[in-house]
């Protein structure tokens, strides 16, 4: 009998018609989401799954299972809405897909960096409100924002993602500062300078870029008194998760002006982010986007697939996180 595999949203179709021919599969082709708690009795009927971000898959789902799932294969780099520490206490393995979207989120990060510094969100509004013909236009004061060239980007977590991001950032001739737990190797580094201090980083960032996962550790990585040592120029971009940020704290920063900008693609509580970043003109915000595009979507599908195809083959995982 052919392993039974669950798939929790709808995944590319390529990777659909590629776990199909191996597996006996149940899609959800509407994209329905399945709450947490019709999931936790339906999954029991499964060898596999293929979640994402948006499934709960929580201590209390892996205290309902019945035995048969053995392996859940998820469709992100991240995987904070999964308990590890139950996967590992049942034995289930959890696989993610690293490495395949960095240039996505490095893009991201570009684009977030941009618009915040030349207040994209704002200039956009004026033109499709058809507001920019009420506007004075001033030479000195018109949608004036900053450069981005030649300035310094602080890069919080230089994993694969944040190289990348940084990567990408030197075509604006920006120099590069990191924070990490550890020193990379002078390869890796490429020219950033080191930082194994995050406080004695921050003062010297024009931009600040997060890009860390969500842990215990990274928690509020951002905070008033972290925030607080940043330059009144100074620009936040997040492409990682929300809660590495203390909302209030930076919602304050931005408010009062003791920074001049953000640019944030993730948030606490999604989608219901908190309303008052709506509010801000220095905050542009996008609703977590950060690998979406056609072929970043494809490839973490398919890793996805293949990591389900490795398991039941008895191969060695692609991208094993427990
Ligand atoms: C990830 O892979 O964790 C991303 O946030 C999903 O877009």
């Amino acid at each position: 009998m052919r392993p039974k595999i669950l798939v929790s949203r709808k995944i590319s179709d390529l990777a659909e018609e590629k776990i199909q021919k191996e597996f006996e599969v149940t899609l959800n082709p509407k994209d329905e989401p399945i709450p947490e708690s019709d999931l936790i009795k339906i999954v029991n009927d499964y060898d596999g799954m293929i979640s994402t971000g948006f499934d709960k898959i929580t201590e209390n789902f892996f205290n309902n299972l019945n035995g048969k799932l053995k392996i859940i294969a998820q469709v992100g780099v991240g995987y904070d809405n999964i308990s590890i520490k139950s996967a590992k206490e049942k034995k289930i393995k959890v696989t993610n897909t690293p490495n395949v979207l960095n240039e996505a989120v490095a893009e991201t990060t570009i684009l977030l960096i941009l618009a915040a510094s030349r207040r994209i969100g704002e200039a956009y509004s004026l033109v499709k409100t058809d507001n920019w013909k009420n506007q004075k236009p001033d030479l000195t004061k018109f949608m004036i924002g900053n450069s981005v060239t030649g300035k310094t980007l602080g890069i919080i977590g230089m994993g694969r993602i944040g190289r990348m991001a940084a990567k990408s950032a030197k075509a604006f001739g920006m120099k590069i500062v990191y924070h990490n737990r550890n020193k990379l190797s002078d390869y890796q580094e490429d020219g950033a300078k080191y930082f194994s201090d995050i406080k004695s980083m921050l003062p010297e960032c024009d931009f600040v870029s997060i890009h860390t996962p969500a842990t215990s550790e990274t928690k509020h990585i951002l905070n008033a008194s972290t925030i607080n040592l940043l330059p009144k120029h100074a620009v936040v971009i997040n492409t990682s998760r929300g809660s590495t940020i203390n909302d209030d704290d930076l919602i304050d920063a931005l408010e009062n002006k003791k920074i001049y900008a953000a640019g944030l693609d993730v948030f606490n509580n999604e989608p219901n982010l908190d309303k008052r970043y709506l509010k801000l003109d220095n905050c542009f915000v996008l609703p977590h986007i950060g690998s979406a595009t056609h072929e970043t979507r494809l490839a973490m599908s398919m890793m996805a697939v293949d990591n389900i195809y490795c398991f039941f083959n008895k191969k060695p995982l692609i991208s094993e996180v427990v």
